[in-house]
Parts: C-alpha cells; sequence; structure tokens
C-alpha cells in the first residue's frame, strides 16, 4: 500500500566540498539509488550554489533530486552576492532549504524573512523545507513546544498545502553534536508540529516533518520510525554515500 507521505531523505552539504569530492559523493548517491530502485521514498542533495549544476548533471536518470541551501526573497535585483530561487531552479534544484538554524545564527534570519524566502520558492517553482528547532536554552528552560510554534506560524507563508510544503524539526542542540532527542521526544516534537500545522495548512495531516541532527545509519532506523517522522534531513553524514544510502534505506 502507497504510503500518504512519502519519506524525504534530504542531504545538506552546507558549505562543504570542491567539484572532484562533490561529484565522486553525487555519483556515489546516484549509482546507490540506481541499484535500490526506491519507487516509495525520494532521496534529495543540497550541494553548495557552485555545484548544483554539475551535481544536477551528474545524478540526472539515477532519481535523485537536487536542492538549494538557502535563496533570497527576490526573483533578481541589486542584491550583490546573492542567489535568488529563479537561479536556483534554473540551475537543476528541485527543492530549497530555507530557515537553517545556521542562516538564522550566522545571516540574522528572522521569521519573517524565512517566510518570505519560501513564497520565493512557491514563486519560483520549488519545494521549500522550512527549517525550525530550540536552542539547548530554550528546550532548558522547557521552552520547546512554545519556541517552535512561533516559529511555524512565522516561517510558514498563507496559503501552504502538503504539496508545497516541507518542515524539517532541527534541534539546534543536536546539530553536528552527535546528541539526538529519544524517539519519544522526537514523536512528541513532530505531533506539535503537526498540531500547530493545522491552524495554518488545510491538509496539514499529510505535510512531510523530517527530523535533522546527528542522523546518521545506525540511528535512522529508530528515528525515521516514529511517529509522525516522514524523513531526514542529514548534515555530516550526507557526506559519505555510504553512509547517507543507509539512511535513505533505512526510511
Ligand atoms: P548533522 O547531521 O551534521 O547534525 O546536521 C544536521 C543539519 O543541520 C542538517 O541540516
Amino acid at each position: 500500500m502507497a504510503r500518504s507521505r512519502q519519506p524525504l531523505i534530504a542531504g545538506n552539504w552546507k558549505m562543504n566540498g570542491l567539484r572532484a569530492d562533490a561529484l565522486a559523493l553525487a555519483t556515489g548517491v546516484a549509482e546507490g539509488c540506481k541499484q535500490a530502485r526506491w519507487t516509495d521514498r525520494e532521496v534529495l542533495v543540497c550541494p553548495p550554489a557552485t555545484l548544483i549544476m554539475a551535481v544536477a548533471a551528474a545524478v540526472k536518470g539515477s532519481g535523485v533530486l537536487v536542492g538549494g541551501q538557502n535563496c533570497h526573497a527576490n526573483a533578481s535585483g541589486a542584491h550583490t552576492g546573492d542567489i535568488s530561487a529563479e537561479m536556483l531552479r534554473d540551475s537543476g534544484a528541485s527543492h530549497v532549504i530555507v530557515g537553517h538554524s545556521e542562516r538564522r545564527t550566522d545571516c540574522g534570519e528572522t521569521d519573517a524573512a524565512v517566510r518570505a524566502k519560501a513564497e520565493a520558492a512557491w514563486r519560483a517553482g520549488l519545494l521549500p523545507i522550512v527549517c525550525i528547532g530550540e536552542t539547548l536554552a530554550e528546550r532548558e528552560a522547557g521552552r520547546t513546544l512554545q519556541v517552535l510554534e512561533t516559529q511555524i506560524k512565522g516561517s510558514v507563508p498563507a496559503g501552504a498545502t502538503a504539496a508545497k510544503l516541507v518542515v524539517a524539526y532541527e534541534p539546534v542542540w543536536a546539530i553536528g553534536t552527535g546528541k539526538t532527542p529519544t524517539v519519544a521526544e522526537v514523536a512528541t516534537v513532530h505531533a506539535h508540529i503537526r498540531r500547530v500545522l493545522g491552524g495554518l495548512v488545510p491538509d496539514a495531516s499529510a505535510v512531510r516533518l523530517l527530523y535533522g541532527g546527528s542522523v546518521k545509519g545506525s540511528n535512522a532506523g529508530e528515528l525515521l520510525a516514529a511517529g509522525d517522522v516522514d524523513g531526514a534531513l542529514v548534515g555530516g553524514a550526507s557526506l559519505k554515500a555510504d553512509e547517507f544510502l543507509a539512511i535513505a534505506k533505512a526510511a
């Protein structure tokens, strides 16, 4: 039976990879996906913007999808150094990550800015992956659910539907640390996220919710089996084809 929410395994390469490494990685992922012939899950890689075109060419025909890691809210204009959603699309991307905590922290991106980027993704025909997550201090203060609710309400544009939105829950303290919430905590948080989305999205039960933060081959099975988890957004472990494929296999 087809699952109503097709799992999505997304690799966020962050600011890693020069052309040779990136093409070897992309080719490795593409080969693995071709052999596996998955029709019940989606595999996405999000390379640095400089490599999107080359990676899109390298994975062509394998079913592997390609996404950007950020976009500007505008389609074009005087924004030196920025890249629009239209440019990502033109380079071969179908998805874009918006509001990653590293951009919220490094670049001061607010919920309103993230929302504008998600709208830009729609305008360009890209599927936005909207990231949310609490910091360690917020978690320790018992504010996780409240923080996430504020982020969702501020970052998800009006008019969102399950076909036009993916949400990634990435606890900031779990990113790159080897620490993860328990499976029960992930399930509780994802159920909360879906409840909050219920007030914003007509078909919230069909929105895909990804977990991100120290996902690796060895813990993917249990994290992906948690209630309301429909995939993973993977950082470090997406830089090794075997490890990333092991996560995709677990989905
Ligand atoms: P790690 O998988 O390296 O913890 O990174 C998670 C992440 O930030 C993905 O966007």
